[in-house]
């Protein structure tokens, strides 16, 4: 089986995506910190990356598909996957149609984490995240437990460059003209689940297992 996480920046995915790609033995994939991770490591893929996620825009779909192919095809993706920022655009959600069916998975199932604009802002702007692995904390709703250390790995928490407000502005525009059709590609296939991601992150958290395990 392959779940798609989708939603608009800061709309709260990667915090529930580990926890119910967990629940549900899944492998969680996300195609941000996969891209975070070519950079901090100085790979040829994240030197192209790097412009790109600064700026809040997209990285070329080529790579990004390339990127994933690899990804899906290893022997760990078997049990099921949960896919956290990915598709974002037309081309991806066609790719990984195609991907899942060339390796015998059925068709991908996506769930949107329903959030308002201004949500967002508030959310990124307090965000911070561990060095080490992008866990993800706020400095109101969600403070680690000493200020400034990650409760998971100890390692010391950041501000994300692309967290700044001109860039989530940004990045809110191309949420809107990129990945919106992919919420349509997966509606009229009947293979879109909604869910309001306002509430408190266990509502929220509850409302995932409920349309995973429907
Ligand atoms: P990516 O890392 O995927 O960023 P994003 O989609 O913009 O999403 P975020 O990670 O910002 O937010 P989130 O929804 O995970 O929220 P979080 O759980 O952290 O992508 C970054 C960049 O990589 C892109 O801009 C692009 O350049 C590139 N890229 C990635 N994928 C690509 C692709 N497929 N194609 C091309 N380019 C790609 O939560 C946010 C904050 O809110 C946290 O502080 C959290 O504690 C808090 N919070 C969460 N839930 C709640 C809640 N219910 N109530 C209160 N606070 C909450």
């Amino acid at each position: 089986m392959i779940w798609v996480l989708t939603g608009p920046p800061g709309a709260g995915k990667g915090t529930q995506a580990m926890q119910l790609a967990a629940a549900m033995g899944w492998l969680h994939i996300s195609t941000g910190e996969l891209l975070r991770t070519n950079i901090q490591a100085g790979t040829p893929l994240g030197g192209e990356a790097a412009a790109r996620l600064d700026a809040g825009m997209l990285v070329a779909d080529e790579t990004v598909i390339a990127m994933v192919a690899e990804r899906l095809a290893a022997p760990d993706a078997r049990a099921g996957v949960l896919f956290d920022g990915f598709p974002r655009t037309l081309a991806q959600a066609v790719a990984l149609d195609e991907m899942a069916e060339r390796l015998g998975y059925l068709p991908p199932r996506a769930v949107v984490l329903k959030v308002s604009p201004e949500t967002v802002v508030v959310r990124l702007t307090g965000r911070r995240v561990c060095r080490a692995a992008g866990h993800p904390y706020h400095l109101v709703y969600r403070p680690p437990k000493v200020a400034g250390v990650c409760d998971v790995d100890g390692t010391e928490l950041i501000q994300r460059a692309d967290d700044s407000p001109e860039t989530v502005a940004r990045r809110l525009e191309v949420y809107e003209a990129e990945t919106q059709p992919v919420l349509q590609y997966y509606r009229d296939r009947g293979r879109l689940t909604e869910v309001h991601g306002e509430e408190k992150p266990a509502a929220v958290a509850e409302q995932l297992l409920q349309a995973a395990n429907g």
